[in-house]
């Protein structure tokens, strides 16, 4: 049997939409983390939850890579865009993914307070690239519900919602949009040699004063599912 494609999800409403579409879908949960295995589009495909954060989504990508052996991971899901002209509905390709919580700092004393705009990226953060062969195909997988771009996903266990902050993520990072969990899932990825892609679709933006809005986890889902039906194995 072909090795199925393992895409993945952190929140409820970041997979429903392949849960619903998943033909003969198998539930099974391995040491707590729940995967799906079925259809999508004709492929072999595993649907996994990672749940919220790095961390999380580390162990939950290690144990699928570890069960089902997949050709290719693609983790997708929700963003907080940092950038002016990215509204909620666009669409991230990442075609590098960067740790954005990897921080060193100047040392100061007791009663010399905090400054984490001072604060420096470690040694850890670089950026990682995405497989080639993935990004072109979700580049060139039609989408109407907003722009859809190339971009490196700044991810960290953070939410950021200062806008000083943002823009220092962004001029230190050079990232778009920051979620919780790419990097990891990339790193599980980089270990067990499997291509990797991250995809990401704007929920929220503090820029524009733009609040979470989940619906846009479904869109994102339908755009993944076009994706596929342009597979190469098709
Ligand atoms: N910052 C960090 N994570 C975000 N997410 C959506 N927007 C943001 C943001 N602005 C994603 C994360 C996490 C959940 C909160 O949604 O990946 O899973």
């Amino acid at each position: 049997m072909a090795a199925p494609i393992l895409i993945s999800g952190a929140m409820d409403c970041e997979i429903d939409y392949f849960l619903e579409e998943l033909a003969g879908s198998t539930h099974r949960q391995i040491h707590g983390f729940d995967f799906w295995q079925g259809s999508l589009q004709g492929l072999p495909v595993v649907v996994s939850q990672t749940r919220v954060g790095m961390v999380a989504a580390a162990i939950a990508t290690a144990v699928g890579l570890s069960a089902y052996m997949p050709s290719a991971v693609i983790n997708q899901g929700t963003a907080g865009g940092h950038r002016r002209d990215l509204k909620v509905g666009d669409i991230v390709i990442g075609r590098a993914c960067v740790p954005i919580n990897g921080l060193e700092m100047p040392a100061r004393s007791e009663g010399q307070g905090c400054a984490p705009l001072e604060w420096t990226p470690n040694h850890r953060t670089i950026s990682h690239l995405s497989d080639r062969a993935l990004c072109d195909l979700f580049a060139s997988t039609p989408y109407t519900g907003g722009q859809k771009r190339l971009g490196v996903l700044g991810c960290g266990d953070l939410f950021s919602r200062e806008m000083d902050r943002i823009d220092w993520l962004q001029a230190t990072f050079g990232e778009d949009c920051e979620d919780m969990e790419t990097y990891a899932v990339q790193q599980a990825c980089q270990h067990f040699g499997v291509p990797f892609a991250g995809v990401r679709i704007i929920s929220n933006n503090e820029r524009t004063l733009d609040p979470y809005d989940r619906s846009t986890a479904r869109t994102l889902q339908q755009f993944v599912c076009r994706a596929l039906a342009d597979w190469p194995a098709h």
